[in-house]
């Protein structure tokens, strides 16, 4: 598909980009940080985070960088108080729903949201935690799911399905029940989809999805092979 070139400004910077490409890409293209949890480069597009909403001059709310294509003209603002105060309230909100407990976490110094949490300078929840008690999945040979620590960010879901083609995981539920579940809710081990590839584990943005063995803090994850595996195939 033809694309064309369209030039807008970034916080105040003037850039260019192709037309098929989002805010996000193009901030990222050069050198703008926008913060983000559910995005990773190399799968679809759900927009379920909304930690990347930035300020777009005429819209009305905010807007999600990741599912917006850039236009020509467009006066988009990815830092101010307002959008800082939007932020601290999605992650506030995300520790109180689920169960993090960083200290004793396999993903604790790897984890995004902790690093989203800290560039955000987030030192205390104001909210009421939920303290939900949601199930934990051991029954795979090699790797584990405390769904306590699951943000809903679909990244396995979709590295399951897009890339690996396996389709073990989808989400059950809605709202604050909403979770992850393999093979239609059959345990982990028991699936007769899942590869044992681990893809799922590597994307995951925290300790949720984890590799049996590892001890708290020593659960570095590698998304690096998405990129890889697109450019493999955008040459064939
Ligand atoms: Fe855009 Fe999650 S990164 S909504």
């Amino acid at each position: 598909m033809n694309s064309n070139v369209v030039t807008l400004s970034i916080n105040g910077k003037e850039v260019s980009g192709r037309d098929d490409e989002t805010i996000l890409e193009l901030a990222l293209e050069n050198g703008i940080q926008i913060p983000r949890l559910c995005y990773l480069e190399g799968l679809s597009i759900v927009g379920a985070c909304r930690l990347c909403m930035v300020e777009v001059l005429g819209a009305k709310g905010l807007i999600a960088a990741c599912a917006t294509r850039i236009t020509e003209g467009m006066v988009v603002q990815t830092d101010s108080e307002r959008l800082a105060e939007y932020r601290r309230s999605i992650l506030e909100m995300l520790f109180a729903e689920g169960f993090h407990v960083c200290s004793v976490c396999v993903a604790n110094g790897h984890c995004e949201l902790q690093t989203q949490a800290a560039h955000a300078g987030i030192d205390h929840i104001d909210l009421p935690y939920l303290y939900p008690r949601r199930k934990v999945d051991a029954s795979h040979r090699l790797f584990g799911l405390d769904a306590n620590r699951c943000i809903l960010c679909t990244r396995c879901v979709r590295v399951c399905s897009e890339i690996e083609g396996a389709r073990t995981w989808s989400v059950s539920g809605r709202g604050i029940e909403a979770h992850i579940i393999s093979d239609f809710a059959t345990p982990w081990g028991e699936s007769t989809t899942c590869t044992s590839c681990g893809k799922c584990v590597q994307v995951c943005p925290t300790g949720a999805l984890f590799m049996k063995g590892a001890s708290t803090a020593e659960l570095e994850k590698r998304t690096d092979f998405l990129s890889w595996i697109t450019a493999m195939r955008e040459q064939r």
